[in-house]
């Protein structure tokens, strides 16, 4: 099997990832079954895609015969598991994090789908393989994770499951491209995969200098504006939900190790119910819109480079491990976040020696040990 017989897809979930998901593979021409557990939730995900295409159409990006076509043929809306995977080559799955109603809804799409058909999963934190055991087909079982908002964002991981085939993997790369998204591939589904696990750190580090007082948010976020980012890394915590942020140091803090665990900022915040943006506020008050950054109140107290060294050391672990290739890293962020540089390019030219020291440094005055160098960092193979 290869890429061209994948014609027809189904996404399972109409959310805000699957009818994203959706819409991008319509407009890379592909039939798509579309299946929510309801018709109200199957309309919401129609209606939030030709929205968005009308938007698309009007400024020219897609061609308003193509939506014509998309409306009138590719586009199939259904509430029934089993009628939305039985045509399908490929099935895309974004369902809520839970992993038993994932495990039920595979066995069903197993049994209901052709032998060939490709199942993958968009899940963000979860182990593909215990997915693909509820299946009879493990071999045909990969995640294809998708950032958000997916119509816009151009990376997509594509993660191998420990049974998981080569032939599967190629298919799932050469569909992402066909989408025109950018793909890279994850060997093993190690926690967080690439994105998520390679950034983790730098909210440890960030969570650290709230709760030990040294510096306040607009003053980190002031250096970030200043170096010309349109947001800095608190603000974007705000807007993200700091609900988000705080279930993923949960899960890292399980899946890895306890200092993922968020601090005492971010658990009060998360337990007043202060998410950020969604609550009106959060580090900043959001009632009036976005918070007004006065960038004259930059600190000097924090070194944008220690956020840098404490990304680029974790993943010098999942390289070790075997989960990637050093140079998908940069490739993988920039293409998740839309930064200009990777973690791997910004630590290059430092010397082994400054950048191990400086990872000591920091494990010693937060007192975590997921910061200290890898062998990786003290022999320089990151140059
Ligand atoms: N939101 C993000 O930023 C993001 C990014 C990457 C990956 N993900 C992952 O994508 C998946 C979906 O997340 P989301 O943010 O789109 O969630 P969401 O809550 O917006 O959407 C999930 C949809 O799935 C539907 N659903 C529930 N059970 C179903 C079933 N059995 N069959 C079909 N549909 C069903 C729900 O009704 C809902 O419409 C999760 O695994 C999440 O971890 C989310």
């Amino acid at each position: 099997m290869n890429i061209d017989d994948i014609k027809t897809i189904a996404v399972i979930g109409a959310g805000d990832m699957g009818h994203g998901i959706a819409e991008v593979a319509l407009i890379a021409g592909y039939k798509v079954f579309l299946r929510d557990i309801n018709q109200e939730f199957v309309d919401k995900g129609i209606g939030r895609i030709n929205a968005s295409l009308e938007k698309l159409v009007s400024k020219g990006k897609v061609p308003a015969e193509h939506f014509e076509k998309i409306k009138s043929e590719l586009m199939v809306p259904c509430t029934d598991l089993e009628e939305a995977v039985k045509e399908a080559d490929l099935v895309i799955e974004a369902i809520p994090e839970l992993m038993d109603l994932k495990k039920e809804t595979f066995k069903i799409m197993d049994a209901a789908a052709p032998a060939h058909t490709i199942f993958a999963s968009n899940t963000s934190t979860m182990k593909i393989t215990e997915i693909a055991s509820a299946t009879n087909r493990p071999e045909k079982i990969l995640g294809l994770h998708y950032f958000n908002p997916a119509v816009i964002m151009k990376l997509v991981e594509v993660i191998k499951g420990e049974k998981t085939t080569e032939e599967t993997i190629q298919i799932g790369y050469d569909f992402v491209v066909k989408n025109s998204k950018v793909p890279v591939k994850v060997h093993k589904d190690v926690p967080g995969f690439i994105v998520n696990r390679v950034q983790a750190p730098s909210g440890v580090l960030l969570g650290c200098i709230l709760d030990k007082k040294i510096a306040e948010p607009e003053a980190v976020d002031a250096i970030f504006r200043n170096m010309g980012s349109p947001m800095g890394p608190f603000e974007t915590m705000d807007y993200t939900g700091l609900d988000i942020s705080y279930h993923g140091s949960a899960y890292f803090a399980e899946a890895i190790h306890e200092d993922f665990r968020a601090g005492e900022t971010l658990t009060a915040k998360f337990e007043a119910n202060e998410l950020g943006k969604k609550t009106g506020k959060g580090l900043f008050d959001w009632s009036a819109g976005r918070p007004a950054i006065d960038v004259s109140k930059a600190t000097d107290k924090l070194d944008p480079m220690d956020l840098v060294a404490v990304n680029a050391n974790e993943a010098t672990k999942i390289i070790a491990e075997g989960a990637c290739a050093l140079e998908d890293v940069d490739t993988a962020i920039m293409n998740a976040t839309g930064t200009p540089f990777g973690p791997m390019a910004l630590i290059k030219g430092i010397e082994p020696a400054d950048l191990a020291q400086r990872l000591e440094g920091l494990a010693e005055k937060f007192g975590k040990e997921i910061f200290k160098p890898t062998q990786m960092i003290k022999d320089g193979e990151y140059k």
